[in-house]
């Protein structure tokens, strides 16, 4: 019998599994060149593969950034789901030391991803952000979610967060916790605050066998603020 594997295992992918990955489809393509590197958690793998082409269905092009993005896998998949995106920063002011063996990997496979991310050690409050960039942020956790919308928000820019580590203390459950689960009433929060604010929303959510922590909001601004 086949053994099933668990997408949501925290277990180091190595280049030894390599062979579970067999295909020749991206995402098969992108989980050898995990396995190569051999720095991250197989869930990782799959949340930010899941993540990613949700969020591309909705939108195309942009400079991508990557917040709190530690290892970065986010930010070249992005890259690799789009190519009428040319650069991608990877922002984290703790960027892991075997980030940088995650991204030889994956550009060595991909040349052409050469020289088109960019890892910053710094908080996601000193980035500069543009209008026509397009913020992705995976579990930014607790209030730093809050933090990577209002930063989208000031530049108006396209944003996708996946938000875990709900801090209750800190983030808003708008008094909807008599009604909803409270994680959930602070997702329901951020959504309508970001609809407020002149956004078109989106909200999906990725496969609960690979993170309990699914959620995923997405924004566009199409509008003056009422
Ligand atoms: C749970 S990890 C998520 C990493 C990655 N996005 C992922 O999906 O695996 C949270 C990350 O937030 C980073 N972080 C903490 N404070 C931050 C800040 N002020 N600005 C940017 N990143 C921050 C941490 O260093 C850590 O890498």
């Amino acid at each position: 019998m086949v053994p099933v594997m668990k997408k949501s295992s925290k277990n180091r992918l190595t280049p030894g599994q390599q062979s579970l990955f067999p295909g020749e489809s991206l995402f098969d393509r992108i989980a050898r060149a995990v396995c190569r590197a051999g720095t991250l958690p197989r869930k990782e793998l799959y949340e930010t593969w899941e993540m990613a082409r949700r969020v591309r269905r909705q939108f195309r092009g942009g400079r991508i950034l990557d917040l709190a993005c530690g290892h970065g896998l986010l930010a070249h998949v992005m890259l690799l789901l789009d190519r009428s995106s040319e650069t991608a920063l990877a922002v984290d002011p703790h960027i892991p030391p075997s980030a940088e063996k995650l991204s030889k990997s994956l550009t060595e496979t991909w040349p052409g991803l050469e020289n088109r991310i960019t890892y910053l050690r710094m908080s996601i409050q000193e980035v500069e952000i543009l209008p026509g960039d397009l913020v992705v942020s995976a579990h930014a956790c607790g209030p730093l979610t809050d933090l990577v919308l209002s930063r989208a928000v000031e530049s108006r820019a396209r944003v996708a967060v996946m938000p875990c580590c709900h801090d209750l203390n800190l983030s808003s459950t708008g008094a909807l916790d008599g009604w909803m689960e409270k994680t959930l009433a602070v997702d329901v929060v951020r959504a309508v605050r970001l609809r407020s604010r002149g956004y078109r929303i989106m909200t999906k959510k990725i496969p609960e066998t690979i993170t309990p922590k699914n959620r995923l909001l997405m924004g566009e601004y199409e509008a003056d603020e009422e």
